[in-house]
């Protein structure tokens, strides 16, 4: 006799922006609604963080293929538009997108500074978006965890805010593989992206448990595929808006 969870299968991932990268809508249709709720979700993370100076941003999730790159992304450009100097870092060694995304190469990026091998100058690249520079992952190495839990990571993040105003890690997910928590050690706040209706709640109870384990600045969650009728729950009424839910602080969740 088959038992029931014999059958279950392992959930395919969505690989499609792996091959070619994640829609950058705020780029794309600046003025549309989507990009007026990154605008929101940028307003509440300012909101979120007065009185802190907030120069790094790690963004992260529970699972994998939940939207943090595209979220990240979408976010990084956001903040350019703003006339903020960001610089976007593609810290998931091992599902990179971001040189995609942007369609700029991958022959050198993060892996071959932290591996000491290149300097900032020779990994740092111009987007065709104003005020939005990119660092793509490079080279996939064998030892991720070990990279970026190596002493590099924190010259990198103290050299790059020396010269942009906001760094912004899309990183890997946070329940697989320890490199995100190493990460949010790091970085001035960390957020967390929930694909409402998919991602599972102890996963991201988890998620949340694991990152202040090493005391990360969880600055917040952003719901990600939000529909209308699901966010008037969370809003109580008042309609953020299609895929791109709001934000909300985790203090006291
Ligand atoms: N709000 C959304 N609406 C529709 N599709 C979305 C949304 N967010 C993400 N996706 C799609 O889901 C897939 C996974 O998204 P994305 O690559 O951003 O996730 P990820 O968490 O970075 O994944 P990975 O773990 O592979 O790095 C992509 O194909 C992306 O286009
Ligand atoms: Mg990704």
């Amino acid at each position: 006799m088959q038992m029931a969870w014999f059958k279950r299968r392992k959930k395919k991932l969505d690989d499609t922006s792996l091959k070619y990268g994640v829609g950058l809508v705020t780029y794309t249709n600046p003025t549309g609604q989507i990009a007026e709720q990154f605008k929101t979700v940028r307003t509440n993370i300012q909101f979120s963080s007065v009185g802190r100076d907030l120069k790094s941003i790690l963004f992260t999730s529970s699972e994998p293929s939940e939207g943090k790159s595209t979220v990240s992304n979408n976010m990084a450009v956001t903040w350019a538009d703003q006339g903020t100097k960001v610089i976007l870092v593609d810290a998931d060694l091992r599902r990179p997108t971001v040189h995609k995304s942007f369609s700029v190469s991958n022959r050198a990026g993060l892996t071959n500074y932290l591996s000491g091998n290149l300097q900032l100058t020779d990994i740092i690249q111009p987007t065709i978006i104003d005020n939005l520079d990119v660092i793509s992952s490079g080279p996939i190495p064998p030892n991720p965890a070990e990279l970026l839990g190596s002493e590099r990571i924190k010259t990198l993040i103290k050299e790059l805010e020396g010269q942009y105003d906001l760094i912004v890690f899309d990183a890997p997910p946070v329940n697989t593989v320890t490199d995100s928590q190493l990460l949010a050690a790091q970085v001035d706040g960390t957020i967390l992206v929930v694909p409402q209706g998919i991602a599972d709640k102890n996963g991201v109870r988890r998620a949340k448990q694991l990152l202040e384990t090493v005391h990360a600045n969880i600055l917040g969650a952003i719901m990600n595929r939000v529909t209308a009728q699901k966010s008037e729950g969370y809003y109580g009424g008042s309609y953020y808006g299609g895929n791109y839910g709001g934000y909300y602080g985790t203090e006291g969740k």
